[in-house]
């Protein structure tokens, strides 16, 4: 557990620096923390310098280290947040424990860390690196069953330019903002289920994994392709579902959005050609968030969309898209300030 604050420094202290805990300092290479170390002196309320990053500190430091921070005399400054957020972003659960972080810190640390693992993971999908992914979407969501606003300074984040691993995190995060608001009342009476939650939230991540399997030349391609290759890209909802058995995700929230993203209402998608409400709900939602993501990022063949504009065609859009999704969509898209 975080150790308790011992010593109560001056406000204007906490403006710049902050205290580390037990955790965090347990998180950094023992002898050679990442980034500077400062301590409170009490006597004179003074901050000086206890070590300084590139140095190597010796087994008394580290021993007297220990004891300072237990105390509550250890700070690092707010100003090598990209240093901390880099390190952090290693071991995501930290973020639950730190309690000097600010949201929008926090809000950082999250899209390294997700980024980070969706890269990894879409680069070679084994079921190790789909573990960690997952472990850092179960922080997410711990982090978001709290106060499910915490979506909005995600929502502010989405990535502009397209890669696989991009899309990904910024069609997660859409699909949850979509959830969250579709599912506001529900939220606040407690009625959801938490697993549902961590399931949909890790299909909406996944829910391209089948395109992995893709050449990396055909999905960044910027000519027409051909039929042989546009064949196989209709093929990655079916490729990606196979897939969830050896990753140990066969839930029906993952296979929903996986399966399903590419389906259409007037039975013009794939692989199913299934229609209007045959067409899981968890499904409907992923194709919205996954088209919006799509519409909204510079891509190989098109050229970003402003969110506004992303959302009123989709809503536009109603022989294909679920009305009261794209609706969603749109409000959301008003009332928060989304990156595009
Ligand atoms: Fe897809
Ligand atoms: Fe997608």
């Amino acid at each position: 557990m975080a150790a308790e604050k011992l010593h109560d420094v001056p406000e204007n202290l906490s403006e710049e620096y902050y205290q580390i805990t037990l955790d965090i300092m347990g998180s950094f290479n023992k002898f050679r923390p990442p980034l500077n170390l400062y301590r409170f002196r009490e006597d004179v309320g003074r901050i000086d310098t206890f070590y300084k990053a590139g140095g190597r500190l010796t087994n008394e430091q580290v021993e007297e280290l220990a004891n300072l921070v237990t105390e509550g005399f250890i700070f690092v400054s707010r100003s090598d947040h990209p240093i901390y957020v880099k390190h952090i972003s290693h071991q995501l659960d930290l973020i639950l424990v730190d309690k000097n972080l600010k949201e929008s810190e926090i809000a950082d640390i999250i899209v390294e860390a997700l980024t980070m693992r969706l890269a990894n993971f879409l680069d070679q999908p084994v079921k190790a690196l789909s573990d960690r992914l997952r472990e850092d979407l179960l922080v997410l969501t711990e982090y978001l069953w709290h106060d499910v606003h915490r979506i909005r300074g995600l929502m502010r984040r989405l990535h502009q330019n397209h890669t696989l691993a991009h899309h990904s995190f910024n069609s997660g995060v859409v699909g949850l903002a979509l959830f969250l608001r579709l599912n506001a009342e529900d939220f606040k009476k407690q009625t959801i289920k938490r697993r549902m939650f961590d399931n949909l939230t890790t299909g909406f991540f996944v829910h391209d994994l089948g395109m992995t399997k893709i050449p990396q030349f055909v999905r960044e391609k910027t000519q027409r392709l051909s039929v042989e290759e546009q064949n196989k890209v209709l093929q990655h909802t079916r490729v990606g579902y196979t897939m969830l058995d050896k990753l140990d995700l066969r839930y029906g929230e993952v296979e929903a959005c996986v399966g399903d993203h590419h389906e259409r209402l007037d039975g013009s998608g794939y692989p199913q050609k299934s229609r209007g409400m045959d067409i899981s709900f968890f499904g409907r939602l992923c194709a919205v968030a996954d088209s919006f993501a799509a519409m909204t990022s510079t891509r190989p063949h098109a050229k970003a969309m402003a969110p506004g504009e992303a959302a009123a065609e989709l809503v536009r859009d109603e022989k294909r898209y679920d009305s009261r999704i794209t609706k969603a969509l749109a409000a959301l898209i008003m009332t928060e300030q989304v990156k595009g």
